[in-house]
């Protein structure tokens, strides 16, 4: 285990007790749900609903990835283009949003792997999906309280988001401004400012777009948003799941069967043993790009998830004011979601780079020392109903039943990190031993 990140979280000092953050009732989106059986009188016809049923009625059924892309991401309608849907009075609550905690020990995790792999005199923070920017910030605080073990390390930070309204609220998070879109079309960053303690943050709408420099990438719940196709066993072989307008109910859409083969078919493996199983196809070319990138300049990246090691089979389903919602009923007013298939990860990183994982959440974050940053802010605060938010924050986070055991934490780093050997070592750096990826194995204390 790195001495540091194993000192990581007693070195923090009390800090800022950050305001208190939602809990309960709100709703994480591990949960399951099996849909289609809302009443017809509920399923309101949204201007998103609209659209696909013109859409379907001039091309035919669409893929449940299709769906989901229109749904999640359509630039005039979609579900996260224009609204916040994250908190206590949104759709449902995550990680960062339950308790401070949590972005503070991922903080740790990046300023550990920049020192074992020998402190790069610079490094780009780049997160995907940055929802309000809250774990960015607690990351980014954490930077601050360490900037003696960071001094003169030049660091930017990139947001991959798609999202407008969610770029202005994590604008106004992390740089407490509001930042006015770039004017240079040409340009694939559409923001750009200054974060509160003074480090360059731009926006981008594709990773692909992102400088292929030294970088540490996060994505957490991002993975989980990305398109699916899902596909059933059947007698005469694998059949996509398609989306139709329901013929006996007006204004409803329903799942139907394609009568023969379709082209994402090619992403379920051969020896496949489940009889339905979900395809991310978006998710291999986002690893790849990942894994080409640390492999060429280092760095590394942490994903961060609900999901499985390729066991589950349907986990598609909806949130709608942290409740389960039928993922056919209104369109764009409800977050669509599945688990991710970390196996599929794994096969996608296609050798480039070494994967670690997926670790239990519960596990990753007593790895990084929760208990004790739990306990050094228990210390600090008088405040019952401050105590009271840490401990529920905590419990939320670590309980197996509640977010403990269903969401996993996963590496991409280069082999070289494995052996000792680093990118860009120049004659100023000496030689790390190859010290154990935090979080990834248990907090030895030194
Ligand atoms: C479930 S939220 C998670 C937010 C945040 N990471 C958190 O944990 O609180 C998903 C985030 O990904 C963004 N997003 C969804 N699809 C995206 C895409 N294709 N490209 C970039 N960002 C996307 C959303 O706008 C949102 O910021």
């Amino acid at each position: 285990m790195s001495v540091f990140a194993a000192a990581g979280a007693g070195l923090l000092c009390a800090g800022r007790l950050c305001a208190v953050r939602a809990v309960l009732p709100c709703l994480w989106r591990g949960k399951y749900f099996s849909s289609g059986n809302e009443p017809a009188e509920n399923n309101p016809v949204t201007p998103m609903l609209r659209h696909l049923m013109y859409k379907i009625k001039s091309t035919g059924p669409i893929t449940v990835a299709e769906y989901m892309k229109e749904v999640l991401t359509n630039p005039a309608k979609g579900y996260y283009v224009n609204r916040d849907m994250l908190g206590e009075k949104g759709d449902f609550i995550t990680s960062p949003e339950i308790s401070q905690i949590f972005g503070e020990l991922l903080g740790i995790w990046f300023i550990s792997e920049w020192i074992a792999t020998g402190k790069n005199a610079a490094f780009q923070l780049v997160e995907l999906g940055p929802g309000r920017g809250t774990l960015l910030g607690d990351i980014l605080r954490v930077f601050s309280q360490l900037a003696s073990v960071l001094k003169n390390c030049d660091i930017s930070i990139h947001l991959v988001e798609v999202s407008q309204k969610l770029s202005e609220i994590q604008a106004l998070t992390l740089t407490e401004e509001k930042v006015l879109l770039e004017r240079n079309a040409g340009s694939p960053v559409y923001m750009k400012g200054v974060t509160k303690s003074g480090i360059p943050i731009s926006w981008y709408r594709d990773l692909q777009d992102v400088p292929k420099e030294y970088s540490f990438y996060l994505a957490h719940e991002f993975f989980d948003v990305l398109p699916v196709h899902k596909f059933q066993k059947t007698p005469h072989g694998w059949r996509e799941v398609l989306i139709d307008i329901d013929p006996q109910v007006s204004d409803k859409l329903r799942f139907v069967l394609a009568p023969c083969a379709t082209p994402a078919e090619a992403f379920i493996q051969c020896d496949e043993t489940r009889d339905h199983v979900e395809v991310c196809p978006d998710a291999g070319v986002i690893i790849q790009e990942l894994s080409q990138r640390i492999s060429l300049t280092g760095g590394a990246a942490l994903i961060a998830d609900y999901g499985h090691d390729g066991t589950k089979t349907d986990t598609f389903r909806g949130f709608c004011g942290h409740r389960l919602h039928d993922v056919l009923i209104a369109p764009g007013t409800a977050d669509l979601t599945a688990d991710v298939d970390f196996s599929y990860l794994r096969r996608t990183s296609q050798g480039k780079v070494a994967s670690l994982g997926p670790v239990k959440q519960q596990t990753f974050l007593r790895n990084m020392g929760i208990d004790v940053r739990l306990k050094v802010l228990l210390d600090k605060s008088d405040e019952p109903s401050l105590r009271q938010q840490l401990l529920q924050g905590y419990d939320m986070l670590m309980n197996p039943t509640k977010m403990g055991e269903r969401f996993n934490f996963f590496a991409l780093i280069p082999h070289q990190r494995l052996h000792g050997r680093n990118h860009q070592m120049n004659a100023c750096q000496s030689k790390p031993s190859p010290s154990p990826v935090a979080g990834f194995g248990e907090l030895a204390w030194r």
